[in-house]
């Protein structure tokens, strides 16, 4: 059988490719007349109960369901990514929506005990607005549900815009969510592609959105907030990371070596958490270097939609050059590629593929160090002592995820509590679930998405001071 195209979709009208404003499909991307309809839909959406959008959300998970072949397809066809992490996030974003029908009713204000036995204070949650949802190509699905999940559960409406290289999934999710039962109006989508900043600017600078999520880069979350600063919107970034992956010398080698394909490889590395400085304890390191890249040679490349492929291409060439940049870079440091270490066209096939890379002996001077390597690219520091890698680790301005390989349980304790970072995984490589507060510290931004708290992002609370003296 041959490799599935855009013509094996089951619905045919999931695939749409215009902005959807007021529940219409339209050509331009009209930030100020899908302000104006989100803004009209919300006037009667914040009226709405819970239970009403619970049951919306739940639809909509279960289409999500009913659909996850084609979504994943589409999904592939437009980021690249394997059809099995496809279907995985299909399901991961689906998730959120199920998640949030639960914390929809489940978020109340309370009462507050006061000195003055005369006097009561209640509080109540009610949703900000029209919040706009700004989401990255690499999670072209389930950064919208996060997002759009917890806006809908808090009965806030939504202009989403997705990433200009990925808006198929997200027009999709506008199919399913108008199928649901959502009102007109409640989901609108604006694409982008060449006027990105201007689109950016315009949803910063609205006056009828109140609140923006943004996951993405660092410069780009600062120019957005400085640009929402005019209208002080509430604001959630999701950010750049540098997450480290440390290896101490009590761990198990293969439950290092399998949370670390998991931690780097999902995505082709291509994450906001995947494992970027990974720093091995001395007396393992030379083990668990020849373990995992006895296993990364073992992880076929290739077309996502191949079977048995592991690692698919990146979403763009200016990925693999970035990449090729890191390598070299770190070689003129001292670094040696024991993998890998070029762009290379696997079985011909056209596309930005990089080798699975593996580079040891790393400096702390590389560039690495300090930036993201959103790439297969796997880099080893060697490390003595604990508190020598909590230095190293936090002696970065940003702090999102991070993992952590031990037997040790005192130890896991110390170092969790002391790394400056959102999340900590614990001989784990995946930190993904619609029940983790998802986010970071430092420069990785603030606000949390997916918990307890996510729906929080999309509420103001107003006290009611009463006197109840007779
Ligand atoms: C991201 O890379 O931005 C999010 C990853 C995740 O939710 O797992």
């Amino acid at each position: 059988m041959g490799l599935r195209t855009l013509s094996d979709l089951h619905r045919k009208d999931l695939f749409q490719s215009k902005g959807f404003i007021n529940d219409e499909w339209m050509g331009a991307a009209d930030v100020d007349h899908a302000a104006e309809a989100a803004h009209t839909a919300f006037k009667s959406f914040k009226k709405t109960s819970a239970r009403q959008r619970a049951k919306w959300l739940r639809k909509w998970y279960d289409l999500c369901i009913e659909n996850a072949d084609d979504l994943a397809l589409i999904l592939t066809l437009e980021n690249g990514k394997t059809l099995a992490e496809a279907k995985g996030e299909v399901l991961y974003g689906a998730s959120f929506l199920d998640w949030f029908a639960g914390e929809a009713e489940r978020t109340h204000g309370e009462l507050i005990p006061t000195a003055n036995l005369n006097q009561r204070i209640i509080t109540m949650k009610q949703p900000i607005g029209v919040a706009a949802l700004l989401a990255p190509w690499n999670f072209p699905i389930a950064m919208i549900t996060r997002k759009a999940g917890a806006a809908f559960a808090a009965g806030c409406t939504a202009v989403v815009k997705p990433a200009g290289e990925t808006p198929l999934s997200c027009l999709a999710q506008a199919v399913l969510a108008k199928e649901a039962g959502f009102p007109k109006g409640c989901m609108n989508v604006v694409l982008t592609l060449n006027n990105v900043s201007e689109v950016g600017e315009a949803l910063c600078k609205s006056k009828l959105i109140k609140k923006l999520s943004f996951t993405g880069s660092t410069r780009v979350g600062k120019l957005l907030a400085s640009q929402c600063a005019g209208s002080l919107k509430k604001l959630s970034l999701e950010l750049g990371g540098n997450s480290p992956f440390i290896v101490f010398d009590d761990a198990k080698i293969e439950t290092a070596v399998e949370a670390c394909i998991m931690a780097k490889f999902r995505n082709s590395g291509q994450t906001c958490v995947t494992a970027n400085r990974i720093f091995v304890q001395d007396k393992i390191y030379d083990a668990f270097a020849e373990a995992l890249t006895e296993k990364i040679k073992t992880l076929k490349v290739g077309d996502g939609r191949e079977d048995g492929v592991f690692v698919g291409p990146m979403t763009h060439e200016r990925a693999v050059e970035k990449a090729i940049g890191h390598i070299n870079d770190a070689k003129s440091h001292g670094a040696s590629v024991i993998l890998g270490g070029e762009a290379f066209q696997p079985n011909n096939l056209k596309g930005y593929f990089l080798q699975p890379t593996v580079l040891t002996n790393m400096s702390e001077k590389a560039l690495t160090t300090r930036e993201e390597v959103f790439a297969p690219v796997v880099a080893l520091y060697r490390f003595k002592t604990e508190e020598e890698v909590l230095e190293k680790t936090n002696a970065v301005d940003v702090g999102l995820g991070s993992f952590i390989i031990t037997e040790n349980m005192p130890r896991m304790w110390r170092v969790a509590e002391a790394l400056e970072v959102g999340m900590v995984g614990v001989n784990i490589g995946l930190l993904s679930a619609s029940e983790n507060p998802f986010g970071g510290v430092k420069e990785s931004g603030y606000g949390r998405e997916g918990g307890r708290q996510g729906i929080d992002e999309y509420l103001q609370i107003k006290s009611i001071f009463m006197n109840v003296a007779s």
